[in-house]
């Protein structure tokens, strides 16, 4: 097989440079491990940045999003048993994040993917890429037992942080900054109407806590606990006591109990690996940097670099030009760089530290009450929070 760009992974970044590039008329493959239900029914991420959700709609994908999307235009945050709301409409001249699953967008995407029939292969076993020194770099992957190989113009390595397409740079070539936390967040989805509207992170003396929803029905809501925890540890009853002993505030709100639906822990990690590329190969999304969720933006993250790599193919394929390509990674990194700075200062604000001294705990409040009462605090969360503005505007992308 032959193609202009092989693209590595069917997650977001993945099916959203591979959609952009279509739109563009470039021919690309898709190759991923996993099948298209477990793709489809990973739950993940759930807020969108306004600028995530108007790349959606300009693509053509936002007809899910405008259906059963939940804008919201306020977010809050809690401690010391107190709710204060954030406007981040009225703070950022209107715009909002939007609550939609990570795995409808994926799901959004893939039908629009299939509607293009260009090829997107499920259940590849044995994915490796080679060559990126080379003018052809390669795919190789094994599909219902046959062999293939896709000679590329180029490689999008879009498949996450555990994926191959990193571990395939030479070493010495990618500089890593890693930092990891000290807790991860129990996850769960309860069958229960949301009783807030909006989202609301919690600082509490026991550990953070985080209230968000998925629909009208369904509630996500996160814990933190020891990293590596065991969820086998944990007992719907002992979740719920937990939750609701973190959440409730002294006004008497607090979240609406339910059958859990589903449940699990993720580890919290900050991670960067420079540059976000190497010869010919290009990583995108998870597959360069990881962010820990309290900012919301890894998801939105991957739809950023996927635009802005879709801006350098479509300058490659109409002028000959690698000027774009070759500036791809700074552009990527610099938003990079300010979103990991935003998730860092959001996880350190709100969650307790093991080893935290009575210093650190008054300064996480002052922190907190500086950012609930001043104005230029909270629209510097707000402006952060809904996105930052775009590199590249979607005129350059033909949109
Ligand atoms: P992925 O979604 O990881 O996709 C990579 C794809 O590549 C996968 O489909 C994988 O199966 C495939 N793959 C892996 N290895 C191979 C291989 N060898 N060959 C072929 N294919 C392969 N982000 C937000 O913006 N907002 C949030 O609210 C938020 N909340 C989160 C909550 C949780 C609990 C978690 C875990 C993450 C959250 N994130 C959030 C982060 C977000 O989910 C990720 O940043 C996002 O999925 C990154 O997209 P991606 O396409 O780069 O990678
Ligand atoms: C979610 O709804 O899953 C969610 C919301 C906000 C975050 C992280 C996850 O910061």
């Amino acid at each position: 097989m032959q193609t202009q760009v092989g693209i590595v992974g069917a997650g977001p970044a993945g099916l959203l440079l591979g959609h952009l590039l279509h739109l563009n008329g470039i021919d690309t493959v898709v190759v991923e491990n996993r099948d298209r239900e477990y793709v489809v029914d990973r739950v993940r991420a759930g807020v969108l940045e306004q600028g995530t959700v108007e790349l959606l709609r300009a693509i053509g994908v936002g007809a899910g999003l405008e259906r059963r999307g939940l804008r919201h235009e306020g977010v809050y945050v809690s401690f010391k048993g107190c709710r204060h709301r954030i406007d981040m409409a009225e703070l950022t001249g209107g715009k909002a994040i939007t609550v939609y699953g990570q795995n409808e967008v994926v799901r959004d995407l893939i039908e629009a993917r299939a509607a293009t029939t260009r090829p997107l292969y499920f259940e590849a076993q044995d994915v490796r890429v080679g060559d990126l020194d080379a003018s052809t770099p390669v795919i190789r992957f094994r599909h219902r037992d046959s062999e293939h190989e896709v000679r590329c113009d180029f490689i999008a390595g879009c498949d996450g942080f555990h994926g191959v397409c990193r571990p395939s740079i030479p070493e010495g070539v990618l500089t890593i900054h890693e930092r990891t936390y000290p807790f991860g967040w129990l996850g769960i989805l309860a069958d229960a109407a949301p009783s807030s509207d909006e989202l609301v992170y919690t600082h509490h003396d026991r550990g953070f806590a985080l209230f968000s929803m998925r629909s009208p029905t369904v509630t996500r809501l996160y814990l933190q606990v020891p990293p590596d925890e065991p969820i086998e540890r944990w007992s719907d009853d002992a979740i719920w006591d937990e939750m609701l002993r973190r959440m409730t505030t002294s006004d008497g709100w607090t979240p609406n109990v339910g059958q859990i639906l589903q449940k699990g822990v993720t580890p919290m990690r900050s991670f960067v690996a420079a540059p976000m590329r190497h010869g010919r190969l290009f990583l995108a999304g998870d597959a360069a940097h990881i962010v820990p969720p309290t900012g919301a933006k890894g998801l939105n993250l991957a739809a950023s670099d996927a635009l802005v790599l879709a801006r350098a193919l479509k300058s490659f394929y109409e002028t000959g030009s690698a000027e774009w390509l070759d500036r791809y990674s700074a552009i990527c990194l610099r938003r990079v760089w300010k979103a990991q700075r935003f998730s860092w200062w959001m996880t350190t604000l709100l969650h307790r530290l093991p080893e935290e001294d009575a210093f650190d705990h008054q300064r996480q409040l002052a922190d907190l009450d500086y950012l609930t009462t001043s104005r230029a605090a909270m629209t510097s969360l707000a402006e952060q929070y809904v996105g930052l503005p775009s590199e590249v505007s979607f005129e350059s992308v033909g949109l």
